[in-house]
């Protein structure tokens, strides 16, 4: 098996596992989601290989199931499937829905499935079915099991507004460096045409940095601390995330540690993190930023973090605030590839397959 094979490929191919359906293999329809850990997670744009040791359950292993049990007779008698391509997915989904969220209302059960697309059925079936078993479920507090979360973090965020944020960030401890085994790290680095110490100023001027970085709202900010808001959107999902960072810069080193959370209510998605950066010099005036982000996302946003689509989008994200942060300093034109106000992950995917037919194809 190459160590690229995805692990729907490999299930399907090489253990003949096919309940897990493939459409969109880019991580956005959902129809080949499994658990990974216990975790909805899409077999599509994750490595098989990432999964050593982690136990994985597709559709298959649900036959004992009595829960699963119950959504497939409901999903049958509510008229929650048509072709049936996405049911293995949205029976996976749904699971999660009734176990993790008790007594949970038809517009969030919409808003948690609404990774999972369905093409035939128009959903109200779908749903009808979820709230049915939900329902017969209101008083089982077998069924009810609070989502996982790592060691160490709070029982859980709540969708806070900016100011309970802060709250919440300053409560929050990031774990030391053994520990955050399994987060995402991601390395850049970019090349601003302006000498070492304008760069570095300007990286202090938290509202030119937030107008620079697609999707970024600054609400509140001091020397050392920032309050605001990342849109992200990805198809049907749409994310605000709401959080605050502090920011510890060392003007001998000429280094800064941005250490941050920040949730999203909506799809009860949450981050932290921590990014540092340092200035090097490039060249006669120029600055060369070296940007390493670690990061831990939760909730079911965190799907589309688990791929090396994930650093793509980052090494975009990069290059975006890289043009406008040269822009800003009147070294070059910005860039306008996401609209307004939002960072569009799925006009960036399209982009990047676009792309990579292009130099496929020699293009
Ligand atoms: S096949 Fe569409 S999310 Fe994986
Ligand atoms: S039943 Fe056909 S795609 Fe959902």
């Amino acid at each position: 098996m190459a160590a690229r094979t995805h692990l729907a490929d490999f299930l399907r191919d090489h253990l003949r596992l096919t309940g897990t359906h493939l459409g969109c293999e880019h991580g956005v329809c959902g129809a080949c989601t499994v658990l990974i850990d216990d975790k909805p997670a899409r077999s599509c744009i994750t490595y098989a290989v990432a999964c050593d040791g982690l136990a994985i359950r597709t559709i298959e292993g649900f036959e004992d199931d009595a829960l699963m049990g119950e959504l497939r007779q409901a999903f049958s008698r509510e008229h929650g499937l048509q072709c049936g391509f996405c049911t293995a997915g949205m029976l996976i989904s749904s699971r999660d829905i009734v176990q993790r969220l008790p007594g949970v209302d038809d517009r969030r059960i919409r808003v948690e499935l609404s990774g999972n697309l369905c093409r035939c059925t128009g959903y109200l079936g779908i749903v009808n079915a979820v709230t049915s078993v939900v329902e017969a479920h209101r008083n089982d507090a077998v069924v009810a099991k609070p989502a996982s979360r790592p060691a160490g973090t709070p029982e859980r965020f709540a969708p806070a507004g900016v100011a309970e944020m802060a709250a919440e960030t300053a409560a929050i401890a990031l774990p030391d460096e053994a520990q955050r085994q399994g987060w995402t790290r991601i390395e850049e680095s970019f090349v601003i045409a302006a000498p070492l110490p304008v760069v570095w100023r300007a990286l202090a001027d938290f509202p030119k940095v937030a107008a620079c970085l697609p999707g970024a709202e600054l609400t509140e900010h001091d020397d050392r601390s920032v309050k605001g808001r990342l849109k992200v959107k990805l198809g049907p999902m749409a994310a605000s995330f709401a959080g605050s960072a502090s920011v510890q810069r060392d003007d001998a080193a000429l280094t800064a540690v941005v250490k941050g959370a920040g949730s999203d209510g909506g799809s009860r998605s949450r981050t932290r993190g921590q990014l540092t950066y340092r200035l090097t010099l490039e060249g006669e005036g120029r600055s060369r930023v070296a940007v390493a982000v670690e990061y831990d996302l939760q909730g079911p946003l965190a799907q589309f973090s688990r791929s090396s689509l994930a650093r793509d989008f980052a090494g975009r994200i990069v290059a975006e605030f890289a043009a406008n942060l040269n822009a800003s300093l009147g070294a070059g034109a910005p860039v306008a590839t996401q609209p307004a106000g939002s960072l569009n992950l799925g006009q960036l995917i399209w982009s990047l397959i676009r792309s990579r037919l292009a130099r496929l194809f020699g293009g």
